[in-house]
């Protein structure tokens, strides 16, 4: 299309949309626009105020209200006449399995798990830890403990034992939930000798674990404490057993979620009830602009925030019919898994990350595979997750003539800061922009001193206070590391560690991480917590880990490694001990694969490492001296070390 037809189009979109005027209706009173969303969620006490400034640490939503979020979820469609609908869809080409499951029988499913749960002496408040695949057993646990008032932390599958351990350790769970195994493109992940091994590692020890046993790999089980799933669940249907749904306040937690801190240890993200519901509904048709009873597809994991926001919880408040997908982009069994699954199931959108198109793309560049199906109810793909790099939005757009939404979003936020309302009228695309802030997200660029700067200056990206209802309150247990990670550094605002800018329209970009957090393959990473795993080497002396540009994933991490002064192990083998250590004690998911044995790292006068530097030579980007540095000639072996791995690196300006 020549530019002055884009022009043109993009105008009309621009003036036809909605978002102007209910942002503006949100922003002139955020109580009243909440407090009209709310009233699409079943309260069994209403709120005796929608915001009570004085509550909590910068003030709670809904408070005095009770609810439950799985009668939203399950119960009142059932009662509202989609009993016979189907709920949700497992699509497994890993075990070649499709399976639908309607609200009604999800509604005697997580009644059966949830009196289950009670008999094994889980009460309101009590914590439950699942460590499940993507089988449908995985959102029927979820929503049985928001059935009887206890709170789900679900810890993803590609997590070592150690990291698993820390978050038994942390969340202190009653009861843990499991499967024997979890199965990827390539090869079985038996997961019960990993949970075994969490439980021996923490000091907190869980009462039952209850294992859904899968024929790829059977579990053994622990005398007096596993159970097995389906006897159980068995059991206990054949006893006419049923747990009724438990109203609590919309001020308790529903989830705990652990995600990725600065140091090695996870921080707990609280998500409490009510107000995440709220803002949940209001995200299905105003964000993403979705009917009930459409089938909607996330292709995410039921571990990251993405998979529990709308896997789970989002579609099914909506009554629509939610995907649950066991399978990659790519190799199950090849790069059209993903447009067989929309043609099967007739979903209206997608929601996955960056990441995955790129995969596709590696394989079909021509798209090729994508028109031997019938993609014709196919009308939106979301991305996020991570920076959608323009070249892959392009090309996604163009071989799918449909627009391509870019959102972003994090884990502490439990849906979208930032996105293209589809369902307000959405508003031009702007390559390598989520758009503009969604109504209860006020964001302010802040220079270094917490100032504001003005349009298309770069800074740290802050909501003011309030957030809005769906965010999180605070950290498990942790009120006092929630102020100083997210509200100390710019006093009145949240801070989202994420750098970028708004532009004159008020478009945001998100440009990259202030902190240590990496994102690879759309799953955030803590550099810290890996160096901390090098660190514990016996042979390192000291290290640095940076994310460096990939192709697939976005980024990958990198270890520098200095090794102790003495150490006669060949730095190959070193090497080879480390990507197997962080492998072991993060977990797969790391994607940990390079580790540089180097004589010194680069630093400050002050002792400070300069990641900053190594990355921009890593990526082949072109690097500068900085000033503060104490001895320059480290950064040319750095790069030598990088070269003599076969990797490219970037020249010194
Ligand atoms: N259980 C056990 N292991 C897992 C796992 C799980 N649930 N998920 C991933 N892993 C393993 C993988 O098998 C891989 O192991 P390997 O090193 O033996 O190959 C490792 O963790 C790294 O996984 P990943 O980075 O995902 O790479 P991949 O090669 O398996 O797949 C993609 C690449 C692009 C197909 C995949 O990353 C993808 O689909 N990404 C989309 C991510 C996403 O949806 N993010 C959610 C945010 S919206
Ligand atoms: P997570 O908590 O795992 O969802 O990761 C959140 C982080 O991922 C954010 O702080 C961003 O750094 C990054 N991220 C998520 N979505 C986007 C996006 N659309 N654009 C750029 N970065 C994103």
């Amino acid at each position: 299309m020549p530019a002055t037809a884009t022009l043109a189009r993009d105008t009309a979109a621009s003036s036809k949309s909605r978002y102007r005027e209910v942002y503006a209706r949100w922003k002139s009173d955020p109580e009243g626009f909440w407090g009209e969303v709310a009233r699409e969620i079943d309260w069994s006490t209403p709120a005796e105020k929608v915001f009570e400034p004085k509550a909590g640490i910068y003030g709670r939503w809904f408070v005095g209200a009770e609810c439950n979020a799985c009668h939203n979820a399950v119960d009142r469609h059932v009662a509202g006449g989609r009993a016979e609908q189907a709920a949700v869809i497992y699509d497994s080409p890993v075990t070649g399995t499709k399976r639908s499951i309607t609200y009604r029988e999800l509604q005697e499913e997580t009644a059966t798990l949830g009196a289950v749960l009670q008999e094994m002496g889980v009460v309101k408040g009590d914590r439950v830890i699942l460590y499940m695949p993507m089988i449908p057993e995985a959102a029927i646990a979820i929503l049985a403990c928001a059935r009887i008032g206890a709170i789900h932390s679900v810890v993803f599958g590609g997590f070592a034992a150690k990291e698993l351990a820390t978050r038994i350790e942390d969340a202190e769970p009653k009861v843990i939930l499991s499967a024997s195994c979890g199965i990827e493109a390539t090869r079985v992940v038996p997961y019960k000798p990993l949970l075994d091994e969490a439980i021996a590692l923490s000091s907190h020890k869980p009462g039952d674990c209850l294992i859904f046993q899968r024929p790829e790999a059977a579990a053994a089980m622990t005398e007096g404490r596993d159970h097995d799933w389906a006897e159980t669940v068995a059991a206990a249907k054949a006893a006419g057993r049923r747990a009724d749904c438990i109203p609590v306040a919309a001020t308790d937690p529903l989830y705990i979620l652990y995600t990725s801190g600065t140091t090695g240890k996870p921080k707990g993200v609280v998500r409490d009830t009510g107000g995440y519901l709220v803002a949940l509904k209001w995200s299905m048709k105003g964000l993403y602009g979705i009917e009930p009873g459409e089938v909607w597809w996330c292709a995410s994991d039921v571990g990251w925030v993405v998979g529990h926001s709308y896997i789970v919880y989002g579609p099914l408040l909506h009554g629509c019919t939610s995907v649950l997908y066991e399978g990659k982009p790519v190799g199950t069994p090849d790069a059209g898994a993903f447009w067989r699954v929309i043609a099967d199931h007739g979903a209206v959108a997608l929601f996955t990350a960056p990441t995955a198109f790129r995969a596709i793309k590696k394989e079909d560049p021509d798209g090729k595979l994508m028109r031997t199906y019938d993609l014709s109810k196919f009308r939106t793909l979301f991305l996020a997750g991570e920076r959608a790099d323009p070249d892959t939005v392009q090309w996604a757009e163009g071989k799918l003539g449909v627009p391509v939404i870019d959102h972003w979003w994090q884990t502490e936020t439990g849906w979208a800061i930032a996105g293209n309302p589809m369902g307000l009228g959405a508003l031009p695309v702007k390559y390598g922009s989520p758009t503009v802030p969604m109504p209860g997200y006020d964001l302010d660029i802040l220079e270094e001193g917490g100032e504001p700067v003005p349009a298309n200056v770069m800074g740290t990206i802050a909501v003011k206070l309030p957030l809005p209802p769906g965010c999180f309150p605070t950290l498990w247990n942790a009120d006092q590391r929630f102020r100083e990670s997210y509200l100390v550094r710019f006093p009145g605002y949240y801070n989202t560690s994420d750098a970028g800018f708004l532009d004159e329209d008020g478009y945001v970009y998100v440009m990259g991480r202030t902190d240590d957090i990496i994102n690879v393959a759309g799953h955030r990473l803590s550099t810290g917590g890996m160096e901390e795993v090098l660190a514990s080497h016996q042979a390192v002396a000291e290290c640095a880990v940076i994310g460096v540009k990939d192709e697939l994933k976005g980024e990958v991490p990198c270890g520098f490694v200095v090794l102790k002064s003495g150490v006669s192990t060949p730095p190959n083998v070193v090497e080879a001990e480390l990507v197997g250590l962080v492998r072991e004690k993060i977990g797969p998911v790391a994607a940990f694969k390079l580790a540089i044995t180097v004589g010194r790292l680069p630093k400050t006068r002050s002792g400070k490492i300069l990641r900053g530097t190594m990355k921009r030579i890593a990526d082949g980007d072109p690097w500068s001296v900085p000033a503060t540095i104490d001895d320059p000639a480290i950064l040319d072996e750095i790069a030598a070390a990088l070269k003599a791995k076969g990797l490219a690196t970037g020249a010194s300006a």
